[in-house]
């Protein structure tokens, strides 16, 4: 059976309005706008209020999916959450957003590949269209990072933000051209796990007194350790999957990467000999927001005119897992 290629024909994104500045952080922890600034590139992060969960942003970042499609909610037939903060352990998130959004008939799971999540679900969705059987699956990552924060850790809490973006994968009709996902290239190199992680709460250690005391349900993360790898592999990824698609850094309309730290963004564009306007960064108003940096990009892709109808985007992230992932695609709308 030919396989069908999938393409991204709608964006929606939802951050919360609250922001968590350099400012609010300097009277939490001992750190400084200056060192913020210079180490991570990051201003300020949007965080929710109290008891708002990870499916609240999706639902608002699916609404303008739909919108932007005019669909309804009943035309959805596979929801894909990339999370590593869902609502619950289970039921899953995409269950939740499923029924808040109204998608009855529509079936989903939830993805954990930490920031690396979005491009991992966005080829399983993608295969999804392939095969044939699905013809409208949305594709999400959002993280509530906040609420796995220790706002005591300034390691950590500077770098985190929530935040939401959601995709719509359809069928490239026959006649369409060279539009739509091309080719994605994921790795996971479990050796890495323990340099970030949430050590408590799973099977291996589930929730205690003790666990809680010693504050094992946050991130606790080794920063140089991971920052080394995520330049070393999202460069690795980002041009092994150009090399196979007889494709040069040049050929890119825009690169998105995983917006971790301005540095890594960085490194990795130098590595590849990217030219700065080919590059979309945006961790300055979002900070590290895991599953949704992606979707958050391109978003601003799009918004800058870096992203066009037949442009040239290639997606790299890496984070917790260890996971990599690299998406080429071909702008359909
Ligand atoms: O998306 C998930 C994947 N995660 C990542 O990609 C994160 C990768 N790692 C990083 O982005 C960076 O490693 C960090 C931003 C986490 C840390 O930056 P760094 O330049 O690697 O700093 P470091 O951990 O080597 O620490 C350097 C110094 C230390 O002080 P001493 O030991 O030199 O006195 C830290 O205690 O900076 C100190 N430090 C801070 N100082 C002020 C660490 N965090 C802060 C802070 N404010 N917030």
């Amino acid at each position: 059976m030919p396989l069908t290629r999938a393409k991204i024909t709608a964006l929606g994104c939802y951050t919360p309005p609250k922001l968590l500045t350099n400012a609010d952080l300097e009277k939490m922890v001992d750190t400084s706008d200056t060192w913020i600034r210079e180490r991570t590139g990051i201003l300020e992060r949007h965080i929710v209020e109290k008891g708002v969960a990870t499916s609240d942003l999706a639902l608002e970042a699916c609404r303008r999916v739909l919108e932007q499609r005019s669909l309804r909610p009943t035309e959805i037939e596979a929801i894909l959450v990339a999370t590593v903060t869902p609502d619950t352990f289970f039921p899953a998130t995409a269950c939740n957003l499923q029924h808040k959004l109204g998608a009855v008939g529509a079936w989903g799971f939830d993805i954990s590949a930490a920031c690396s999540g979005f491009l991992f679900a966005l080829a399983t969705g993608a295969q999804f269209i392939a095969t044939g059987t699905h013809k409208k699956v949305l594709v999400v990552g959002a993280d509530v990072m906040s609420s796995i924060i220790n706002y005591e850790d300034r390691a950590t809490c500077v770098i985190f933000g929530d935040g939401a973006g959601a995709v719509l994968l359809e069928p490239v009709e026959p006649g369409e051209g060279d539009v739509g996902i091309l080719d994605f290239l994921h790795e996971v190199d479990g050796s890495g796990g323990c340099f970030l992680q949430m050590p408590a709460g799973g099977s291996r250690l589930p929730a205690s007194i003790e666990t809680v005391r010693r504050k094992l349900h946050y991130v606790h993360q080794d920063g140089p350790q991971v920052f080394k790898y995520a330049v070393r592999k999202m460069y690795e990824v980002g041009q092994a999957i150009l090399e196979r698609n007889s494709l040069t850094p040049a050929d890119l309309d825009v690169f998105i990467p995983h917006q971790a730290n301005r540095r890594i963004i960085d490194a990795t564009v130098e590595r590849m000999g990217l030219r700065p306007e080919q590059v979309l960064i945006n961790i300055d108003r979002y900070g590290n927001t895991t599953a949704a940096t992606i979707p958050l990009a391109t978003a601003d892709a799009i918004q800058q005119g870096k992203l066009k109808k037949g442009g040239l985007a290639l997606f790299a992230a890496a984070g917790a897992g260890y996971t990599v992932g690299a998406v080429l695609v071909r702008w359909a709308y």
